[in-house]
C-alpha cells in the first residue's frame, strides 16, 4: 500500500510522468547502461533498437502507480507473474532492482526538473519499491521452485544431440543436460532463455524459446524461426547465430523451464490455436496429452503462409495415431496445401475465419501467434462468448494483448 501522502502526490504527479514515459526511460537505459555496460548482455538489443523494451517497462511502472492509486484497481497478478517469469528466466537478482531504480528515479529527476521536488521524488521511489519488491518475491519463489539455491545462476550447460532443418526458415534443436544431470520438468507453454556469446566479440544475447516436446522425455526440443530483416532493419541476432553457428556436439547456456501460461489448461475440450513458429507449445502439449491424456478432446488450428512452411508438420501423423480425439484444422495463406498422409485435417486456403474455428462451449483455448493475429482470433472467440478467463495466450516478445472484449 502506498501511504496516503504519496498517494496524493503520485496522482497529481501521474499525468506528467506518464507523457514523458518515453522521454524517461530512454534517459533511464542511457544512464544505466554507461554506468554498467556489463547490463548490455543482458537486455535484448533488438528491443532496445526498436523501443519495444523501452515502452514495456515505462508501461509497467506508470500503469503500476495509476494501479495503486486507483480506488478500483484491476487485478494485476497476471501482469506480475508475467514479469517475473521473464524476470527468472533471465536471471534477474534483487541487486540489480537497486542500480535500475537508482538510474530510473535520477531520470525521472532529469526529464522533469524542478517538478521533482523531494516529496514527489520520494513518492516515485515508493512506488517502484512497491511494485521491485513485489516482483522480487515472485522471482524468489521461482528460483526456489526450479531448485536453485539462493543466488545460484539459472544457467546450464547444454549439449546438442540433434539438429533438424524443419523447413527453410525453421530448425530444431534437441538438448541434453552437458552436466549428466536430470532434465527438469516443465508445463508445456513454458520456455527456456538461450544465452549465446555472438560471434565477432560482440557480447552475450539472451532469447526466450517455448519447450516444443514432451514434459518427461530425456531431452528438451525447441524449434527456431530465423527472422530476417526486413526494409533495412538487421537480420535477429540469436535467431541468426542458432542457424548458422551452432551444431550437433555444441553446447548452450540454458535457464530453467520458467513461464505463466499453461498450453493445457483444464481437463476437457481443448482449442489450440497458433499461426507459424507459434506452433511450439501446442505441439508439446499435443507431446504431453499423447502421453499422459490420449483420449482428451483436442482442436488444433494452425495458420500457417504454406504447408511447406509449417514447421514440425511431420509429427503430426505419430500425434493422430496417439490422440484419436485429435481434430486438426489448418489455414494455408497460398492456398491449400497437399494432403498431409496419415493426418485427417481440413486444409483451407487464405487466412484464419475466427467463425471456422471449430469450438466446443466449454473449451480451455491456448493462443500463440503474431500479435495481430491473436487480436482477431481472441475477438472472434469472444464475440463468440468464450469467457475471458479461458483463453491463454502467449507474446513471443514484450507486451501483452489489447483488451478485444469491448
Ligand atoms: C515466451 C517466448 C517464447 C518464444 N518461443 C519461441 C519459439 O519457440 N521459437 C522461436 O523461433 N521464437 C520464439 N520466441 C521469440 C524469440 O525469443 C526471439 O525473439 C526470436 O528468435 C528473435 O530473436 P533474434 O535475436 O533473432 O532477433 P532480434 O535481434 O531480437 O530482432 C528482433 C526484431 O527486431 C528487429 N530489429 C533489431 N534491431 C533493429 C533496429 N536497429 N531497427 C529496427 N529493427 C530492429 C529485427 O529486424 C527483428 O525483426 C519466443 C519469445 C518469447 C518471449
Ligand atoms: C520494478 C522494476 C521493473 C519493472 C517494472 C520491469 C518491467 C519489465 C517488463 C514489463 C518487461 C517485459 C515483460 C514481457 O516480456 O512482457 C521486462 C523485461 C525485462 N526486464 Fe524488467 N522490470 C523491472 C526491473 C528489472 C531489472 C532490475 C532488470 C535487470 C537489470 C530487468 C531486466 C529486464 C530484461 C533483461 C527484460 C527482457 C526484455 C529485454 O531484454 O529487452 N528488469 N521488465
Amino acid at each position: 500500500m502506498l501511504t496516503q501522502s504519496s498517494a496524493a502526490v503520485v496522482s497529481a504527479t501521474l499525468p506528467a510522468v506518464r507523457a514523458h514515459g518515453e522521454a524517461i526511460t530512454r534517459r533511464f537505459y542511457q544512464r544505466m547502461f554507461a554506468a554498467h555496460p556489463e547490463l548490455l548482455n543482458l537486455f535484448n538489443r533488438g528491443n532496445q533498437a526498436s523501443g519495444a523494451q523501452q515502452a514495456a517497462l515505462a508501461a509497467a511502472v506508470v500503469a503500476y502507480a495509476g494501479h495503486l492509486t486507483d480506488p478500483d484497481p484491476a487485478t494485476w497478478g497476471p501482469v506480475l507473474d508475467r514479469i517475473a517469469h521473464k524476470h527468472a528466466s533471465l536471471g534477474i537478482t534483487p541487486g540489480q532492482y537497486t542500480i535500475v531504480g537508482r538510474h530510473l528515479l535520477a531520470a525521472v529527476g532529469e526529464v522533469l526538473g524542478d517538478a521533482v521536488t523531494a516529496p514527489v521524488a520520494a513518492a516515485w521511489d515508493e512506488v517502484y519499491w512497491l511494485l521491485a519488491c513485489e516482483l522480487v518475491a515472485r522471482e524468489a519463489r521461482l528460483y526456489a521452485a526450479a531448485g536453485l539455491p539462493e543466488g545460484a545462476s539459472v544457467w546450464r550447460p547444454w549439449r546438442v544431440t540433434d539438429r533438424r532443418q524443419e523447413t527453410c526458415d525453421v530448425v530444431s534443436f534437441t538438448l541434453t543436460p552437458d552436466d549428466g544431470g536430470e532434465v527438469p520438468r516443465f508445463v508445456p507453454g513454458q520456455y527456456t532463455s538461450v544465452a549465446v556469446d555472438l560471434d565477432g566479440g560482440r557480447g552475450q544475447q539472451i532469447r526466450q524459446y517455448s519447450l516444443a516436446g514432451r514434459p518427461g522425455a530425456d531431452h528438451w526440443r525447441i524449434a527456431v524461426k530465423r527472422i530476417r530483416g526486413t526494409g533495412g532493419a538487421p537480420d535477429g541476432l540469436v535467431s541468426t547465430f542458432l542457424h548458422e553457428h551452432v551444431a550437433v556436439g555444441d553446447t548452450l547456456r540454458l535457464s530453467p523451464a520458467f513461464g505463466e501460461v499453461s498450453a493445457v489448461a483444464g481437463d476437457g475440450p481443448l482449442l489450440l490455436i497458433s499461426a507459424g513458429i507459434g506452433l511450439t507449445p501446442a505441439m508439446s502439449a499435443l507431446e504431453h496429452l499423447a502421453a499422459t491424456a490420449p483420449r482428451r478432446s483436442v482442436v488444433l488450428v494452425h495458420a500457417d503462409r504454406a504447408g511447406t512452411a509449417h514447421a514440425l508438420r511431420g509429427d503430426l501423423p505419430r500425434l493422430h495415431a496417439a490422440l484419436p480425439n485429435l481434430r486438426t484444422r489448418l489455414w494455408y495463406e497460398e492456398g491449400d496445401d497437399a494432403a498431409l498422409p496419415g493426418v485427417p485435417a481440413e486444409v483451407t486456403g487464405g487466412r484464419v475465419d475466427p467463425e471456422l474455428i471449430p469450438l466446443s462451449p466449454d473449451a480451455h483455448v491456448h493462443l500463440c501467434g503474431p500479435l495481430p493475429f491473436m487480436n482477431i482470433v481472441r475477438g472472434g472467440l469472444l464475440r463468440r462468448g468464450v469467457p475471458v478467463e479461458r483463453i491463454a495466450y502467449e507474446v513471443f516478445g514484450p507486451g501483452m494483448l489489447r483488451d478485444e472484449r469491448s
